[in-house]
């Protein structure tokens, strides 16, 4: 049996950066309530007029993972692509990334996970490694979300969360057992879907429907959180899922030498990380600066610790996720 391992990072983030401040000229909010409650500065946004998308902003993190791989975009065998904002309602974002890498007929799927979809990815990535179908997969989460928030005061809760960005990362095989992915372990809870979603346009709620109502109450096309809600399951499952995985390597949390945990709040990951009695050394937060970018913030966050050489070999590396659905996930690497 193989097994697989990390093998190249990428990241891209939008220039246009967003702060609280600018956000106060727009809707009422203040730079204290933001960061008092989330911890997040200031996020990117796509730039009017700038020609990034999703699948564009995926091509960009998956070149530089792909060349710091020692790979060529036609080694990869398997393209998996978390979003929860793909260009289109269909085909997915991930055949898009094939097309502009130029990848001949490789295949390429979408993993509609949203927060956790990263988490998914790379567990999927594992699966496929593992028994041998794939060799090289690029494993991508990219999210253009700043295009569909509501920017007024009406969704202020929610809009100043979130960010756009995408990360991406190459898996491949690996015959050593001892290193790599060691664990994932993935869940979900689909009776609290409608807790933090965006009900239409979809089959739903088609448009024509939201068209015929005319209602400015109508708010379906904009995504809804319960925040309190969210936030009360986020750190239990967190938790959770941690602890099984650290359980199932053998390890105990004082082990983690790197813990990746979803952008979602910077409040939760405070709580997780006091939870295991962790130091602001073993958890990599930076959603003080890019807000929280869903799919994207594990792989953005990793690349980033790595690339300040805060993983290297020999790391023990926990990447954990709670979101929409609710899902949830983690997945334990021996660097
Ligand atoms: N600026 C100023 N005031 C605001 C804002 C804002 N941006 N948003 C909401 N408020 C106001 C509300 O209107 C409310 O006012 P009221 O008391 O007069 O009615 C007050 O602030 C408190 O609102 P709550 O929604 O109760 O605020 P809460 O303390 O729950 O914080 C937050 C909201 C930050 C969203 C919090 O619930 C949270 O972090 N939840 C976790 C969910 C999460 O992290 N989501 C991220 C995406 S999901 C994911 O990735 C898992």
């Amino acid at each position: 049996m193989f097994n697989s391992k990390i093998i190249g990072l990428g990241k891209y983030l939008p220039d246009n950066v967003v702060t609280n401040a600018d956000l106060e000229k727009i809707m009422d909010t203040s730079d204290a309530w933001i960061q008092e409650r989330t911890g997040i500065k200031e996020r990117r946004h796509i730039a009017k007029g700038s020609d990034d998308s999703t699948s564009l902003m995926g091509v960009k993190a998956s070149k530089i993972a792909i060349e710091r791989a020692g790979l060529t975009p036609q080694d990869i065998d398997l393209i998996l692509f978390a979003t929860l904002s793909p260009d289109y309602y269909f085909p997915g974002s991930g055949v898009l990334v094939q097309e502009a890498l130029q990848i001949p007929e490789c295949p390429a799927m979408d993993i509609r996970m949203q927060c956790s979809g990263f988490v998914y990815a790379v567990a999927t990535a594992d699966q496929f490694i593992k028994t041998g179908m794939y060799k090289n997969v690029l494993v991508i989460g990219s999210e253009y979300h700043s295009g569909g928030l509501d920017m007024t005061t009406r969704g202020r809760n929610i809009s100043v969360i979130f960010g756009d960005g995408a990360g991406a990362v190459v898996m491949t095989r690996s015959e050593n057992n001892e290193t790599g992915i060691l664990n994932s372990q993935l869940h979900s809870e689909g009776k609290h879907a409608k807790e933090l979603s965006l009900i239409g346009p979809s089959t739903g709620r088609w448009v024509p429907e939201i068209m015929e109502n005319n209602d400015p109450d109508d708010i379906s096309y904009y995504p809804y959180m319960n925040g309190q809600f969210v936030f009360k399951n986020a750190v239990v499952r967190f938790s959770e899922v941690i602890m099984a995985g650290v359980k199932k390597a053998g390890w105990k949390p004082e082990n983690i030498d790197m813990l990746i945990p979803h952008q979602a709040n910077l409040r939760i990951s405070q709580f997780v990380q006091k939870k295991f009695g962790l130091s602001d050394t073993q958890v990599y937060n930076n959603i003080q600066r890019y807000g929280n970018t869903t799919a994207a913030s594990i792989p953005i966050a990793l690349t980033e610790a790595w690339e300040e050489g805060k993983i290297k070999e020999g790391s023990k590396v926990v990447l954990a996720a709670f979101g929409s659905g609710f899902t949830w996930g983690s997945v334990s690497i021996q660097w």
